[in-house]
């Protein structure tokens, strides 16, 4: 921790050396209010909202020729989203496709490459995952006639909130068919060695699959150099796509041109699709992992959320990230030590993704009076606080405001006027 004390003209000083500052004008912001849950949904920019204006245009001029004619065509608009993603973690343009959903990703690629056998039937998995994940992994599993409680290993935290990578390399045996973690934790913030897990799995003989729903957009990663073998992660989050807004899988060039698990027609080489025969032809990039019809409207703002992220370069997205990140804890340790906050987050640059997580036993109520003060944070059951100041969208000082409105808060007890328990949608 910084033993300097943090005042206004430092983080104000720090804005102006900020090279990112320009891309806060672009997004829909508003006056006095602090937006710190871009890790659950990330804002609207000008230019995601134009590129869905331009598919809606395309649909009232086009009509049906849209998928080939519009000025965005349909027909590969998920491709095209596909190769703009494909910097942000590292992979070949043809291992990328922009479809569904993380829990429709992971259903289909389970499919695809769990393919048990006598040897190797257990899939390793983790106790801090995301239930979906751990439902996705439990059916699958059901599907191919075994039970989940043999088949799922899932490795155990020591502290409740990180995960020991050892741990996880200990439970890698010659009957795991494949490995499936979080790039960084959803409660703690906790990035994982993606490389040496990989590495390590390999040596065995196991595939490795990783989540990236807080990786994404955050910081760089080189799926391809390091043999990942599949990834699926959303864009709602980091990437800014809207709610509901469409996923996206990547898939190793080494396994592809092989049949999908779960296929569709839109799992079809594009050329084969409109001969409509019963037999599929598998597109032979990622492409084959799709299924149905692309949801164009909830896709098509990534077409201008991506351009930034292109602009900005993801080095510096990451670099600025964690210099947020740093200036939080770093506050909270100068201004909030009498409030029996604990950051539970790695402290580690190279152990942290893009969010700081406060555990107090208050903390659905703390979070309520948050929001009364202006600022959204995010809370996870039972006593968690996420705050993750985006490095498109946030400023520094706007971190120096939130901590000393939260400050101010606890010395008022403000909090004391809400239930402390959450509510529908925490
Ligand atoms: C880590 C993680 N995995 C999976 C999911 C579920 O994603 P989806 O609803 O897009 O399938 C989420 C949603 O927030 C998540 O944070």
């Amino acid at each position: 921790m910084t033993k300097e004390k943090i005042t206004r003209e430092t983080v104000q000083e720090m804005d102006q050396n900020d090279t990112l500052r320009a891309f806060r004008s672009e997004f829909y912001t508003k006056d006095n209010h602090y937006y710190m849950d871009g890790n659950s949904l990330g804002l609207l920019s000008k230019r995601a909202e134009d590129a869905v204006l331009t598919s809606l245009k395309d649909w009232k001029e086009h009509a049906i020729d849209g998928w080939t004619e519009g000025k965005e065509p349909w027909f590969y608009m998920s491709e095209k989203i596909g190769e703009k993603t494909a910097p942000l973690i590292g992979a070949k343009p043809h291992e990328v496709i922009n479809t569904g959903s993380i829990t429709a990703n992971l259903h289909q690629l389970i499919a695809t490459f769990y393919q048990p056998d006598k040897s190797r039937t257990k899939i390793v998995a983790d106790t801090l995952n995301f239930p979906s994940d751990i439902y996705a992994l439990q059916s699958q599993i059901e599907q191919k006639g075994l039970k989940h409680e043999e088949e799922l290993i899932r490795v155990e935290s020591q502290d409740g909130y990180t995960l020991d990578e050892d741990d996880i390399i200990a439970q890698m045996d010659e009957q795991t068919a494949v490995l499936l973690l979080p790039s960084v934790l959803y409660r703690s913030g906790q990035l994982l060695d993606m490389k040496r897990l990989t590495n390590e799995a390999h040596q065995r003989g196991i595939l490795v699959g990783f989540d990236l729903a807080h990786s994404i957009g955050a910081l760089p990663h080189q799926l391809h150099d390091w043999c990942v073998d599949f990834a699926v992660w959303c864009t709602y989050k980091y990437l800014n796509s809207g709610p509901g807004g469409v996923g996206g899988l990547y898939v190793h060039e080494k396994h592809l041109g092989q049949k999908p698990g779960l296929a569709g027609w839109f799992s079809s080489k594009k050329e084969k699709q409109f001969d409509m025969e019963h037999t599929l032809t598998p597109a032979e990039t990622a492409s084959a992992f799709q299924m149905g019809t692309p949801h164009i409207l909830s896709s098509a703002p990534l077409l201008g959320s991506l351009d930034m992220f292109h602009e900005a370069g993801v080095e510096a997205v990451r670099s600025k990230s964690l210099q947020l990140t740093r200036l939080l804890m770093n506050l909270i340790h100068q201004e909030l030590s009498d409030f029996g906050f604990q950051i539970v987050n790695p402290l580690e640059d190279e152990r942290r993704g893009g969010h700081i997580s406060l555990v107090h036993p208050e903390a659905a109520s703390i979070c309520k009076a948050l929001k009364m003060e202006g600022v959204t944070p995010d809370y996870r059951s039972p006593n968690v606080i996420r705050l993750a100041p985006i490095a498109l969208y946030i400023s520094f000082e706007d971190v120096y405001d939130v901590v000393l409105i939260l400050k101010k808060l606890m010395e008022e007890e403000k909090h004391k006027q809400f239930k402390n328990e959450r509510g529908i949608i925490a």
